[in-house]
């Protein structure tokens, strides 16, 4: 199929729910895609973020390989090697107090489980989430996602979700209460600008929980593995969550989600009561076991704070250049730059010059590169915003 073709097939017959770019990707390669017409691109995008540890990982697909000459689907209910692996990987990157895993197909269905854990668990119904949120589309996952254009169409929701201004403090604490099953909320936002949570805010969440009963829930989904220059960005924090959710690149770029949870708190589920055909199947699971030893073996937490670093530097300097640059957020390799416009024209003017980027809200570039882009790719990347917000000055809606 050429292009074209590509491109009528899929807008013909896809539902149309996600936001077109006319390029049809390919290949990839590390932090490298290729469309169609073999015009290559740094991908600052990776999925939003789902080529953590590179596209087509070679150890990645190794074990893909591997599995599927094996067997390539096992339902939970047997026993399963390449499971088994999976979890004992999983088991040497979580904080020590969770040791108890629920493996799934995406993110919000890892939110999902824990809603529904943060139910059983305490018997109370009442959920709190954060302004700004965002946990994903499915109906208990956008019951506690913000964005009012998302949630807006589809009510009733979740009934009993409380939103509380994220980072204030003071309304934290008048809404958790002995009513309250869980908190739930992002270290670092990043649908809605990169913002990352105070310490203060963190360490209260946490003490308003122990005092409630509450659970914290942590959606470390785009945060985690790495992605921050720590394994989780919790870490930073010194709070450690009665409930994580992970995603994205955990299967090297296959479909996954893991609720981590304590021992304690997973026993509260019965049998029966949280099962999904597909989740945790040999070939994900494989995939999982590979991409963790990968980041592990080549330091991929170190090298998010090192290739961050040198990201921030040149980003840095682009704001002491543009004017139009008013800030730049984030930690190791999640990084917003928040124009005084909107970034439409900036994100096409990048892809046309040969970079994928993301955007976080209407006026702010993100970037979730994978966590073994090079120095030199970073450069590139940076002299490309360059031109991009050069050519913009004279053209700009400001927002
Ligand atoms: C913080 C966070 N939570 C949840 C989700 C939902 O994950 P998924 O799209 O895999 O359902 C996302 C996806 O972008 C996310 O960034």
């Amino acid at each position: 199929m050429d292009s074209n073709e590509v491109i009528s097939a899929d807008d013909s017959h896809l539902v149309p729910v996600y936001h077109k770019f006319q390029v049809v990707l390919s290949r990839g390669s590390g932090s490298l895609v290729w469309d169609q017409n073999g015009r290559e691109y740094i991908d600052c995008m990776a999925g939003y973020g789902v080529a953590l540890v590179g596209h087509s990982n070679p150890h990645v697909r190794k074990a893909i390989n591997q599995q599927l000459e094996k067997i390539t689907t096992c339902h939970s209910s047997f026993y399963n090697e390449a499971r088994s692996e999976a979890v004992l990987a999983l088991d040497r990157i979580s904080p020590p107090n969770l040791r108890s895993y629920f493996l799934c197909n995406s993110g919000a269905e890892s939110i999902e489980a824990a809603l529904k854990l943060a139910r059983r668990a305490t018997g109370r119904k009442k959920l709190i989430a954060m302004t700004g949120s965002y946990h994903g589309k499915t109906m208990g996952a956008l019951s506690t996602t913000w964005n009012h254009r998302y949630r807006d169409p589809f009510g009733p929701l979740l009934p009993e979700v409380e939103f509380v201004p994220f980072g204030n403090i003071k309304i934290l604490r008048e809404k958790v209460d002995e009513r309250t099953a869980g908190v739930l909320l992002e270290p670092i936002q990043g649908e809605s600008g990169i913002h990352p949570a105070s310490e203060e805010f963190m360490v209260e969440a946490r003490k308003s929980c122990d005092e409630a009963g509450s659970l914290l829930i942590l959606d470390e989904i785009q945060t985690g593995l790495g992605r921050t220059g720590e394994m989780w960005a919790h870490q930073a924090y010194g709070v450690t969550p009665d409930i994580l959710c992970s995603a994205k690149g955990l299967a090297g770029g296959l479909p996954v989600g893991a609720m981590i949870t304590s021992e304690k708190v997973a026993s509260s589920f019965k049998t029966g009561d949280h099962t999904t055909t597909l989740g945790g199947g040999p070939v994900v699971c494989a995939a999982l076991r590979a991409t963790l030893e990968f980041i592990e073996k080549e330091n991929l937490v170190g090298r998010a704070k090192e290739m961050g670093s040198i990201f921030f530097d040149g980003l840095e300097t682009l704001k002491a250049k543009h004017a139009t640059i008013r800030d730049i957020r984030g930690k190791g390799l999640l990084i917003g730059v928040e124009t005084r416009f909107d970034i439409r024209d900036i994100l096409l003017s990048c892809m046309r010059r040969g970079l994928l980027l993301l955007y976080s809200g209407r006026n702010v570039l993100r970037f979730l590169p994978p966590l073994v882009i090079e120095p030199a790719q970073i450069n590139k990347a940076i002299d490309i915003l360059d031109q991009a917000f050069a050519e913009a000055k004279g053209n700009m809606r400001v927002s």
